[in-house]
């Protein structure tokens, strides 16, 4: 085979002979002196037993107990301390089964998978994903520093060779997905050359996620970190409104109600308190009129939604009069309490409308909104089909994005911005067999995050208008 090493000792052929008086120039071979080559392998050797205890510590005390007991107690004390030691690992495992399963069996899995899956691939899966050549030794690879796996995913840390860039794992990761056999690949960065390949073993998102409890006091709800649903981790997926504007994008079915609905549900008691009032427009008259009772406003036709709209930014600019030079930011009360315009299906406004008045005075409004209406208290939360341009020039106004399944694969990076994609938001990949499956930014992280909305069903929502909703005697705000 053709490698780098016997490259330089190839020589020509020459197709006509060659005087004899004619020089020919051959590239140098120099080959490592046999000295330098026994060093290497020996310092390879001491490090190997250097680091065996520290990288492997359970199996080596395993192994130097087995043999200490062997020396001084025979077969028979080996046998019985094997007994023992399976006994005292069953009654931990009894006793304390989470401490067991992280301190025991995630990490005999993660040394497993290293070995089995990580160190045996490494090489041939970097070389097939044109990571590497073919020819380059190992320790001119990325080398893994280390696996640790949780519940739900294997985490490899990886050391950069130096003048290469995370950003060349993260164009690789669907072929790192595929050569570790993993559903995912994800990049994150911890330091210069110092990454982490994230690689999940199982779908936490794979089943619905029933609609998450509603707090118990309006003083419970955060709505910095609102609890709509999960993350691919495990973890709760918490959504800002207060401060930002959020859109959400995703084909038909693709489960943006239940974004809106947990939303909506996780500021349930404020919303009875009166420090948040919610602002409803429902173009489809499908999503949002089931729990009207719940919004202060509503609005299901073209002319009413652009009121609404124009009454929101009149809101926002007597806020602002009234904040100038006094107050810089809003805190909710019921005098003033934070208002979300629920936006559903917002390019019928704004681009879909065959009336061209209401498709620029709702265009005009909801572009006012999205760019003042933040430090006085007023939120777009919206839903949407298509993000393309010609559809919504909006879009980026919206401070926070959330890419559920989408139909092109250009329209990831168009909602989550330049290199989701490449950083493995997948979003146009997303089965339609998984509603409410999406990729969001989260605060402080570049990754694109996988996550779950939780689904209201209609039965949940019909108990929080009995719980919270306006009384048939209330009428809604300005009607
Ligand atoms: N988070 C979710 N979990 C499970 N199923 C969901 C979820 N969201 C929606 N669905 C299912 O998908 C269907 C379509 O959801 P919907 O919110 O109406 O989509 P969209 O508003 O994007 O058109 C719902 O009727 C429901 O059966
Ligand atoms: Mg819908």
């Amino acid at each position: 085979m053709f490698t780098a090493r016997n490259a330089g000792a190839t020589q020509v052929q020459p197709t006509t002979p060659v005087p004899a008086h004619a020089i020919r120039f051959t590239t140098p071979v120099m080959p490592t002196p046999a000295v330098f080559l026994l060093i290497r392998w020996v310092y390879r050797l001491v490090r190997l037993v250097v680091l065996a205890p520290l990288r492997f510590p359970v199996g080596v005390s395993t192994l130097l107990g087995s043999v200490v007991t062997l020396h001084y107690l025979g077969w028979v004390g080996l046998a019985l301390g094997g007994v023992l030691a399976v006994s005292g690992l069953g009654l931990w495992a009894w006793r304390w089964p989470r401490v067991f399963h992280c301190l025991v069996v995630l990490r005999v899995l993660a040394t497993w998978r290293w070995v089995w899956v990580y160190r045996r691939h490494w090489q041939p899966v970097l070389v097939i994903a044109g990571l590497a050549e073919s020819y380059q030794e190992r320790h001119h690879l990325p080398r893994i520093r280390a696996v640790t796996c949780t519940d739900w995913a294997d985490r490899v840390r990886v050391r950069l060779v130096a003048g290469t860039a995370p950003a060349d794992l993260e164009h690789r990761v669907s072929e790192l997905a595929h050569g570790f056999g993993a559903p995912s690949c994800r990049v994150r960065v911890r330091g210069p050359r110092d990454v982490v390949l994230e690689f999940p073993r199982r779908d936490l998102l794979a089943h619905p996620v029933g609609a998450l409890p509603v707090p118990d006091h309006p003083q419970d709800v955060d709505l910095a970190a609102l609890p709509v649903g999960r993350c691919e981790d495990g973890q709760e997926w918490r959504l800002r409104l207060h401060g930002t504007h959020v859109l959400t994008v995703g084909v038909t079915g693709s489960g943006k109600g239940s974004v809106l609905w947990s939303a909506i549900r996780a500021m349930t008691p404020a919303i009875a308190h009166g420090t948040v009032r919610v602002w409803a427009i429902d173009p489809k008259r499908m999503e949002l009129s089931y729990g009207r009772a719940l919004f202060a406003r509503y609005a299901d036709s073209a002319e009413t939604a652009v009121a609404l709209l124009e009454a929101a930014v009149g809101e926002m600019r007597q806020r602002a009069s009234r904040y100038a030079g006094h107050q810089r930011v809003h805190t909710p009360t019921t005098d003033d309490p934070f208002i979300v315009v629920v936006l559903d299906e917002v390019a019928f406004l704004s681009a879909y409308h065959p009336d061209r008045d209401i498709r620029r005075r709702a265009e005009n409004a909801i572009a006012t909104l999205t760019s003042q209406g933040r430090s006085v208290g007023v939120c777009v939360l919206a839903a949407l089909q298509d993000p393309r341009k010609e559809v919504m020039n909006l879009r980026n106004l919206f401070p926070d994005k959330i890419a559920l399944r989408l139909d092109e694969a250009s329209q990831v990076d168009m909602v989550l911005g330049e290199d989701a994609r490449d950083r493995g938001a997948n979003a146009h990949l997303i089965d339609p067999e998984v509603p409410g499956v999406g990729f969001v930014r989260l605060e402080g992280s570049p990754a694109p995050v996988r996550v779950r909305s939780a689904y209201v069903t209609d039965d949940d929502i019909a108990t929080m208008v009995d719980g919270y909703g306006r009384s048939p005697s209330s009428p809604e705000e300005g009607g």
